[in-house]
């Protein structure tokens, strides 16, 4: 029997807690006009992360300055950034800490991804579970470039890591957004009920979803996507403390970090980590 094999067949005895989403707080959150204009998959994707961001709102924030006033301004006029929007470009009011000049992946975590919450959930799990390193790094990383976009966040996420990480673990983060929306019965996935509850029974995935979901499932490595999704459903708990702490030794075994810092490294995604690094920078 296979590490994942076993790990299934622990999850299907315990399932995660799951999230409580009042369906019409949700819809006030992002407007129920919003909500009617959008495809499903847009749907879906808000659902995610309306969650990601009550439980990092748990967290007390950072308010003041001039982003504050510029969030007063722009709630005052209604005016909505695009759905696809990162969350560090969001006017929230959030002051944003000087970087190191040769900033860490730990640097990022501390000074712009925190809390982190929902991916230090998903690491914590296949970290507790056992299950292999490859896993427990790519849930770290699987969901933190939706500080930077939210669009189409599985490819995104996998280029911003593609230098740094073994193949399989940016493979991995790139499939799990496509493969989330279908089950696997084997490693006791389930086709997330909120979405049932939330957005109907008739939910269909865009045909390039499902196209990139079946090449996935063919795939020798189908088990670093699926294990995200796995672990993923474990991300959503209320209340639960986690650290960054338990994950420096993985994150050094299994981040090459650059020694010039990564945004200065001239790798091919060195131009994304410095957009996250330098959100208020006009050009
Ligand atoms: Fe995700
Ligand atoms: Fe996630």
């Amino acid at each position: 029997m296979t590490v994942c094999a076993e790990i299934a067949e622990e999850d299907t005895v315990q399932q995660p807690p799951e999230m409580k989403v009042d369906r019409r707080t949700f819809l006030s959150a992002v407007g129920v006009g919003a909500i009617g204009a959008m495809s499903h998959e847009d749907r879906a994707e808000e659902l995610e992360h309306y969650m990601i961001h009550r439980l990092d709102d748990s967290v007390p924030p950072a308010a003041d300055g001039e982003e504050a006033a510029l969030l007063e301004l722009y709630e005052a006029q209604e005016v909505r950034a695009p759905r696809g929007t990162g969350s560090l470009f969001m006017p929230n009011g959030r002051e944003f800490e000087p970087m190191p000049a040769k900033p860490t992946l730990e640097d990022f975590f501390r000074l712009r991804f925190n809390p982190a919450t929902h991916v230090l959930q998903s690491a914590t799990h296949a970290l507790e579970t056992d299950q292999p390193e490859s896993t427990i790094i790519a849930c770290l990383l699987h969901d933190v470039v939706l500080n930077l976009i939210k669009v189409d966040h599985g490819w995104w996420g996998a280029q911003l890591v593609e230098p740094y990480v073994d193949e399989k673990v940016s493979w991995g983060i790139r499939y799990h957004a496509p493969l989330r929306f279908y089950p696997d019965d084997t490693v006791g996935y389930e086709y997330p009920e909120m979405y049932n509850r939330i957005f109907g029974e008739d939910y269909v995935p865009e045909p390039y979803i499902r196209e990139a979901a079946e090449f996935a499932q063919s795939h020798r490595w189908y088990m670093e996507a699926r294990m995200i999704t796995v672990n993923d459903t474990y991300g959503f708990q209320e209340g639960m403390q986690v650290s960054l702490d338990p994950f420096i030794d993985i994150i050094g075994r299994n981040f090459k970090q650059p020694k010039e810092g990564l945004g200065y490294d001239n790798s091919a995604s060195a131009h994304m980590w410095r957009t996250i690094a330098n959100p208020n920078r006009p050009l």
